[in-house]
């Protein structure tokens, strides 16, 4: 469903769920077109890089250190002021609850100074409509949602209407890239380096386990993986040894979440039959070339089209936290001032609390 709309929304989005500062300045016009006037990360790798991971006090600090400059700054390389905004959106959940406060209370107190209504953001949302930065992408689409804390498929029927066709039942598969990348020596984040230590390797060397094998349905998991990939990163000596384990596990989660799509397309056209069918892929993980292409390949082999966000707005950012909140704004939505900053929030409620993937305590996929 396209929004019924009237006026332009301009709107300042601020995202603190994790380890990157943003603010944006966003503005969607009355026929759903989206100009992105600014978009400014700033990016805490180098705080945690000595810990190898994200550590949740460092982040919470860094963003209240950062958040007032970050707004600032998306404001004036935006060329706008506070009076020129129609509205706030700020990243609610799911992430490190800490930070999401430090972004969600200046996102609050923005509202509250200048009268503006304020969105409370679900981040999952924000990297549903990311592809909608970059290009037109109507709905529905078919949403393969794979980054450092989430890996799910999701049906997209319209704002805020999601559903979900599986998700992982451990790690994610940016936190698989991440750990597997650790075990070979590589920084953090690892999913990029892992990437570059690929391309020089030989997929096809090292053996590494299918997982799920003959379990119908969408769900990933990636945790088997990760653990032969780590013992076999310990006999991994030479740069060429490093190189085909790397080539090799970039396959192996390429090829589970090809799989997993594939069945998630061939599901989804059944009930969009008549339709325009279109394939989204979006968060950190849909940076990687070997993933996209392969992603891309199975679209065009079930008859469906293919979008990615633009690179910069793969990973976390505050733009795609914006237009979610423009998206609403338009329909009329808004979030009052005491919503709440949740650690988790499932983008499908009713399929998690039915089905749900972790139990509070474990680590794992936070939706
Ligand atoms: O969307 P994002 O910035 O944060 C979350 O919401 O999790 O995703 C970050 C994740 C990290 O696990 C990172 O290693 C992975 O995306 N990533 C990649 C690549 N670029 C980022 N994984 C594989 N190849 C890449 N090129
Ligand atoms: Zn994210």
């Amino acid at each position: 469903m396209e929004a019924a709309i009237t006026d332009a929304e301009t709107v300042l989005g601020l995202e603190t769920s994790c380890d990157e500062t943003a603010a944006a300045v966003v503005r969607r016009h009355a026929d759903g077109t989206v100009e992105v006037l600014s978009s400014i990360v700033a990016s805490q790798i180098a705080q945690h890089a000595p810990y190898g991971g994200v550590v949740p006090e460092i982040a919470a600090r860094a963003h209240v250190e950062s958040i007032d400059g970050v707004a600032a700054e998306a404001l004036r390389a935006a060329g706008v002021d506070y009076g020129d905004l129609t509205g706030v959106a700020a990243t609610a959940g799911p992430g490190l609850v800490g930070g999401v406060m430090v972004g969600l209370s200046f996102g609050k107190a923005v509202a509250l100074a200048r009268g503006l209504p304020l969105v409370a953001v679900n981040h999952l949302e924000g990297h549903a409509v990311s592809a909608r930065l970059g290009a037109h992408v109507a709905y529905p689409f078919l949403l393969l949602l794979v980054s450092g804390g989430h890996c799910q498929l999701l049906a997209v029927e319209g704002v805020g209407a999601c559903r979900r066709l599986g998700s992982t039942m451990d790690d994610a598969a940016g936190e698989a890239f991440d750990k597997i990348a650790k075990a070979l020596g590589l920084p953090y984040p690892g999913g990029p380096a892992l990437e570059r230590l690929a391309e020089g390797g030989d997929p096809e060397r090292y053996p590494l386990p299918r997982a799920l094998l003959g379990r119908e349905g969408c769900d990933f998991s990636f945790s088997g993986l990760k653990t032969a990939a780590a013992r076999l990163a310990e006999g991994a000596r030479s740069d060429q040894d490093r190189a085909d384990l790397a080539a090799a596990v970039q396959a192996a989660i390429t090829r589970q979440l090809a799989e997993r799509s594939e069945r998630a397309m061939a599901l989804f056209s059944r009930e969009h039959e008549g339709r325009d069918l279109r394939f989204v892929v979006a968060g950190g993980v849909a940076a990687n070339r070997t993933v996209r292409g392969r992603l891309e390949a199975a679209a065009q082999a079930h008859g469906f089209a293919f979008s990615a966000p633009p690179l910069a707005y793969c990973t976390d950012n505050a733009a795609m936290i914006a237009l979610a909140g423009a998206e609403r704004l338009s329909l009329g939505l808004s979030d009052p001032l005491d919503a709440p900053a949740r650690p988790r929030w499932p983008l499908d409620e009713a399929a998690a609390l039915a089905n749900p993937t972790h139990v509070p305590g474990r680590k794992g996929a936070k939706a």
